[in-house]
């Protein structure tokens, strides 16, 4: 088993009966998903899924798992999602799927949100991973040149074809190659003023819990801020 399915299998065994669950999206999400599925199929287990992406709410049809839109759901109980990196504070950077708006919607309406993670992703300061940015189409030019007089690198995320990437809601992203983000609040902040910004990937103060894989198994650990 990879570190990915170690703590996507842990994470699953926080979902309980009558549970609204944020289903997060990407590649250690998914083995979260598929254990959520089994003990939906085997178990008798009942939730309710919110997911975060067109991927995740395939994979979650799929599987069985009946779903709500998040505006259908008074709020969500626990989400579980992946991270790209996850500093020394808790802090995190998200978006590496593109699917960065729809999983902060859902993890701001979640009473409580766990990461799963390889050990890989845990860092002593954000910014290695590239920071990226939703953008709206119209004016992302302006934007982009505007990032780069201030120093950020940014460059729009292509597919493989070249074409430029469209997230779920048809805007496009834009990856800020920072190496160190000193000041993440200052940063987060700096972004959201920015017309046509629709949103970024610092995801602060956000996470309750952090359920890590590596070579000595599965390490959970709790946020203190939410102790
Ligand atoms: C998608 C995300 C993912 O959760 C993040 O990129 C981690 O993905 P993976 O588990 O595939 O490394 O934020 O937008």
């Amino acid at each position: 088993m990879n570190f990915k399915q170690m703590v996507g299998i842990e994470a699953a065994k926080y979902v309980q009966d009558d549970m609204i669950v944020g289903l997060g999206t990407g590649s250690t999400a998914y083995y979260m998903v598929e254990e959520v599925g089994r003990r939906v199929k085997e178990e008798g287990l009942k939730i309710t899924g919110v997911t975060t992406s067109k991927a995740t709410e395939t994979q979650a049809l799929e599987l069985g798992i009946p779903l709500r839109s998040v505006d259908a759901v008074p709020y969500v109980d626990l989400t579980i999602d992946g991270a790209d990196e996850i500093d020394e504070n808790f802090q995190g950077i998200k978006g590496g799927g593109a699917a960065l708006l729809f999983e902060k919607i859902v993890a701001t309406y979640s009473k409580e949100v766990i990461w799963i993670v390889d050990q890989s992703k845990m860092v002593p300061t954000l910014g290695a991973f590239p920071l990226p940015v939703e953008v709206i189409p119209y004016g992302s030019q302006q934007i982009k040149h505007i990032l780069t007089e201030r120093g950020y690198q940014p460059t729009f995320r292509t597919t493989n074809d070249g074409e430029f990437l469209r997230t779920d809601s048809n805007n496009l992203i834009l990856d800020l190659h920072l190496g160190t983000i000193a000041k993440p609040e200052q940063l987060a902040t700096e972004l959201t003023n920015m017309v046509g910004v629709v949103e970024h990937g610092l995801f602060l103060n956000m996470v309750n819990r952090v359920i890590v894989g590596g070579d000595s198994g599965v390490v959970t650990l709790e946020n203190p801020k939410f102790l």
